[in-house]
């Protein structure tokens, strides 16, 4: 009896979370940014499992203009062991992946996005930050992440590769965000 009533529970719980869910895509997503009218909007993501990739669709679903993802010459392994070691050696040789170019030159705002990876920003998204000029242009930077992040640290190493003194503070989001990720996206953007 207490199985089938706790069954029922979690069956009514779940439910009422899509509910939810779906009653707020299908609200009215405007946005009220004023830096950003007439502006020429970016946003370019590294994503290697699909969080971020997600983050950034949904981006460039409310704010428009262009989204590009950041690619790999040659990609990371699959398998997460291998993988975390690989990472784990680069970032202490201090190797950044080599990255396929992004003309960012015609843009004035540009989201830029990536996972957290040993508490940082991942390394194609360094890559990225490092090859670009980002002169004149507005950096808005969004992580998607399990929840441990140096946030401080990571503006200082954004601030660092750009050579960019006001950074605009980043936008984190929970990896299984599959819920009110549009409506955290609408109110970081208009408290920019
Ligand atoms: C190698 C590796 C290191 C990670 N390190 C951290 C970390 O330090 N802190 C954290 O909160 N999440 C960490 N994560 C979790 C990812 O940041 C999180 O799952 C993210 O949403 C993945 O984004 P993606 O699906 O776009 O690749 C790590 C994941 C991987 C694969």
């Amino acid at each position: 009896m207490k199985f089938i009533l706790t069954g029922i529970f979690i069956l009514l719980f779940s439910l009422v979370t899509v509910a939810i869910c779906k009653i707020n895509e299908l609200k009215n997503i405007q946005y009220n940014q004023p830096e950003f009218a007439d502006k020429k909007i970016l946003t370019v993501y590294y994503s290697h499992n699909g969080n971020t990739k997600n983050v950034a669709q949904n981006i460039n679903y409310i704010v428009g203009g262009d989204i590009k993802e950041i690619e790999l010459v040659e990609n990371y392994p699959n398998n997460i062991f291998t993988m975390s070691l690989l990472i784990r050696k680069q970032i202490k040789d201090g190797y950044l992946p080599q990255i396929k170019d992004i003309d960012i030159s015609n843009y004035d705002i540009i989201f830029v996005g990536s996972p957290i990876w040993n508490f940082s920003m991942s390394l194609p998204m360094k890559a990225f930050l490092k090859n670009n000029n980002f002169e004149n242009k507005t950096l808005i930077p969004f992580f998607t992440y399990s929840g441990v992040a140096k946030k401080r640290k990571i503006v200082e190493e954004i601030e660092e590769l750009t050579n960019l003194k006001d950074i605009k503070k980043p936008l984190f989001m929970f990896e299984n965000g599959i819920c009110l990720v549009k409506q955290q996206i609408i109110n970081r953007i208009n408290n920019i």
